[in-house]
């Protein structure tokens, strides 16, 4: 073999030329980051002045009304998508009543928010119970007839959904996100929506959602730990196949579902692609769950990595795999880093 000029063969073939030069570095560049496609999740309390630290999120509060209203100002200035809001109320019950209240803490916040945002600035809302039951659990409970052990009573909590779901629509919610897994979630709400005027109100499902142990954080911030057993009744087994994933997104989709998610994104990365590769025409979002999130920042304050590299290169890798839509802690730093 020589050295010939034909396609791939050194030294005609240079692939460093396309890095020696800063511009065509960055001419070349192919995964661009936008922080108008990042949703900022937030944890909405009660209170007045309030800023709880997450100790096991730094840099992440609790906030109340007020604060929150500050903070989203900040998101909209710095030109990110939006926020997902989760509200721990001041009072928890079995069926999560603060959820179905529109004076309950995420109504109040919803509407608080809607008055101070720009236009285009997207307020989702997290449609789901743990935050708001006294158990912990994402829905109303019952005893299996199967098992006999207290689960989620699938079709009771689909009833309640829709009138949380309402609750959210009535505040003035942009975009609904059910995360409770709950079979046929999707189909009860875009009814609900639909017999209520809210037919263009769209839906982010978290399709394909598994009981991942990176949601360990999540739960100190919305206090939504369940108080006995597990989320595996619900949320996919992160041992199953990936093809499970891709009915679950079906499913969705054959529901009326307007954007899909994944959930969690890093380990999850070939079900985003997967995702991407058989569903081409929703929007796919992923979640950057909180485990993901502590566990780099954690290695940053201990001075192990570059957190601005480390996390731009994460939130790439998210959208590379084929997730347009990223759901991150990130949002307000990333922003800042970007600009
Ligand atoms: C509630 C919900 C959870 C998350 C989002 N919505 C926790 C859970 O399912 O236990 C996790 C988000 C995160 O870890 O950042 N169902």
């Amino acid at each position: 073999m020589s050295h010939e000029n034909h396609t791939g063969s050194f030294p005609a073939t240079r692939l460093r030329r396309l890095r020696y030069h800063a511009g065509v570095r960055r001419l070349t560049r192919d995964t661009i980051l936008s922080p108008d496609r990042f949703i900022h999740p937030l944890f909405v309390r009660p209170g007045q002045g309030v800023r709880q630290p997450i100790s096991a999120m730094p840099g992440q509060d609790q906030l109340s009304i007020d604060e929150l209203v500050k903070e989203v100002k900040i998101l909209d200035d710095l030109g990110v998508g939006g926020i997902m809001l989760f509200g721990v109320p001041e009072v928890k019950d079995s069926v999560g009543s603060d959820a179905m209240s529109d004076d309950g803490i995420i109504a109040q916040a919803v509407r608080a928010v809607k008055d101070v945002v720009s236009r285009e600035f997207l307020v989702v809302t997290d449609v789901c119970f743990c935050e708001y039951t006294d158990h912990g659990h994402c829905g109303v409970l019952k005893e299996s007839p199967c098992t006999h052990e207290w689960d989620v009573d699938n079709d009771a909590t689909l009833a309640n959904t829709v009138t949380q779901t309402l609750v959210h629509a009535r505040a003035g919610a942009d975009m609904v996100a059910p995360s409770g897994m709950m079979d046929g979630v999707i189909g009860a709400m875009r009814r609900g929506l639909d017999q209520n005027g809210f037919e263009q109100l769209p839906i982010m499902g978290y399709s394909a959602k598994y009981a991942s142990a990176f949601y360990g954080p999540f739960r100190e911030a919305a206090e939504s730990a369940p108080k006995f057993g597990d989320r595996r009744s619900y949320q996919m087994a992160p041992d199953s196949a990936p093809a499970q994933a891709m009915r679950e997104i079906a499913q969705d989709i054959e529901e009326g579902v307007d954007i899909i998610m994944v959930k969690p994104a890093l380990p999850y990365l070939d079900i985003i692609r997967m995702a991407k590769d058989q569903f081409p025409g929703v929007p796919l979002s992923a979640y950057n769950v909180s485990g993901e999130y502590s566990m780099t920042k954690a290695a940053a304050l201990n001075g192990w990595i570059d957190e601005q590299r480390v996390v731009l290169e994460t939130l790439g890798s998210i959208q590379r795999a084929g997730a347009t839509i990223i759901i991150t802690y990130w949002g307000k730093e990333a922003a800042l880093w970007l600009k």
